[in-house]
């Protein structure tokens, strides 16, 4: 699913991802998760984690987001939302950083994050500083 809203605003897109988690497939950790990812384009798009029975086969809700994206044309990723029913300011694993990291946007990459009272901008690399790149 994509979503083209002009002005898009960082709360919009933690709704978004607030809606897919709840089709996330997490039976065994039973923690949903899910993501929304804005492309340069101006198009966010959305994704859940999904688990499996072979547990490191496993897929966060921010690389499904991110795989969502690139699928549909996308180049380079502006920000991404998190959310997770189950905890406040959930933040990407290290592997999501990366893959992240792949794509951030010329500006950087905004991660944004549920918190308590309103929400928390994080910028990715205060994240990931001095990723490895090729
Ligand atoms: N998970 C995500 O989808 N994103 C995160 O940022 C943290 C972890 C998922 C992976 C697994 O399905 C569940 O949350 C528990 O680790």
């Amino acid at each position: 699913m994509w979503y083209k809203i002009f002005n898009m605003k960082y709360e919009d897109m933690l709704k978004f991802a607030e809606e897919v988690s709840h089709n996330a497939y997490a039976p065994y950790s039973k923690f949903p998760v899910g993501a929304c990812v804005l492309a340069e384009s101006g198009k966010v798009y959305t994704g859940c984690n999904f688990e499996n029975s072979s547990y490191g086969m496993t897929i966060c809700a921010e690389r499904n987001a991110v795989g969502n994206a690139i699928a549909n044309g996308e180049k380079k990723i502006r920000a991404v939302a998190i959310y997770s029913p189950r905890m406040k300011n959930c933040m990407p694993c290290g592997a999501c950083r990366q893959v992240l990291s792949e794509f951030q946007s010329d500006e950087g990459l905004d991660v944004i994050l549920q918190e308590e009272n309103g929400i928390k901008v994080v910028p990715l690399k205060v994240l990931l500083p001095d990723c490895f790149e090729l």
